[in-house]
């Protein structure tokens, strides 16, 4: 089957087309970086506005990129929720009115259950079940995968995601939005062990996280050194990086063990960090698991990972109904 694939939950409008919920002929994102930088944040209003400029050009960029013609596609999967209703908005009708006009099937999808697919579009996927942590601008959460359309959630973030606290860090450092890959750029020439942040580990056996701690201990740091802190923006990204991953490291490693299972995943928006990836492997490496990563492209939001999933709803006949609307937050159980 081939399916075209629309993302709009958040800052990025992506379309894709994929076939058989693995082979990737296309993959457009258009980011909106430029438009919510001076913000320091997304701008819910100014994000659906960008997104009804560039839906129309990017699904046809998508589908002229894959060499499939219009008639060719078999279904279309959207992202739902959970996102910003505005942006989800866009997208969701659009995939409405294109299924109705090509007379194709057509799914809401989870961008968490997306993201979670995202590993089957790299050679190598991990078999079921495995182990996954989604860590991204609105998600920290690690679930145990048992099939592509079915995870149990093992634990999550009581307050910010960890890609939240990359964002507010840059922000009190007055780098700008997004926060994750310049903080990150920052780190590889600082000391991390120069400036020690906390790791708010909660319970160390259990899977919950809390991030907010430790932005408010950069604050603070911030504040107690407001003369020379400018000089040390090197080493207080790195402290702070090396806090994070550690801890993200921890619970997934932990994870894996508690399950008994043999692979693990690292997806979402954090999951392009390189010192993350770098410890993550390293101690998968030491305990004799396999780590699943994407590539960098596929790590971010992007429209192959929402026809990823999406393939594995329609081919078992499961669409949407034309009544459906989104959802910004992940419905309760
Ligand atoms: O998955 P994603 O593209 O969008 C959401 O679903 O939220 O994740 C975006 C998040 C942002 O918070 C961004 O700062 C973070 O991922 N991020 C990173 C890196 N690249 C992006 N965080 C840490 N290190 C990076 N290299
Ligand atoms: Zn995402």
């Amino acid at each position: 089957m081939r399916i075209l694939g629309i993302e709009t939950s958040c800052d990025e409008t992506a379309a894709a087309v994929v076939v058989e919920g693995t082979d990737m002929l296309s993959s457009e994102v258009s980011s909106q970086i430029s438009v919510h930088h001076p913000y320091g944040g997304v701008v819910p209003e100014l994000a659906s506005r960008k997104h009804i400029e560039a839906i129309t050009p990017v699904v046809q960029k998508a589908i002229r990129a894959s060499g499939v013609t219009i008639e060719k596609l078999d279904g279309i999967a959207v992202t739902q929720g959970p996102g910003l209703i505005g942006s989800l908005l866009v997208g969701f009708s659009f995939a409405k009115a294109f299924a109705l006009t090509l007379g194709i099937p057509w799914v809401g999808v989870s961008h968490l259950e997306g993201h979670i697919n995202s590993v089957f579009l790299e050679p190598d996927p991990p078999p079921f079940p495995f182990v996954a942590l989604l860590a991204s601008g609105g998600h920290t959460c690690i679930y145990h995968v048992t099939s592509h359309t079915n995870s149990v959630l093992m634990g999550q973030t009581r307050d910010d995601a960890a890609g939240e606290a990359f964002d507010k860090v840059a922000k009190m450092l007055g780098l700008g939005y997004p926060g994750g890959s310049v903080i990150s750029r920052l780190a590889e020439d600082g000391n991390p062990a120069k400036i020690t942040f906390p790791r708010s580990y909660l319970d160390k056996s259990g899977f919950d996280f809390s991030f907010s701690g430790i932005k408010t201990a950069v604050n603070r740091y911030i504040h107690t050194h407001r003369h020379e802190y400018v000089q040390q923006i090197s080493d207080i990204a790195s402290g702070f990086q090396e806090a994070v991953v550690e801890v993200l490291t921890h619970k997934i490693i932990n994870a894996a063990w508690e399950k008994g299972c043999d692979h693990i995943a690292l997806v979402g928006g954090v999951a392009a960090n390189r010192r993350l990836r770098e410890l993550v492997r390293n101690n998968a490496a030491q305990k004799g698991l396999s780590l699943h990563i994407p590539s960098i492209q596929l790590c971010g939001d992007n429209a192959a990972m929402i026809a990823a999933v999406g393939y594995h709803y329609l081919r078992k006949g499961i669409h949407s109904d034309f009544s459906e609307d989104v959802y910004s937050r992940v419905p309760m159980a």
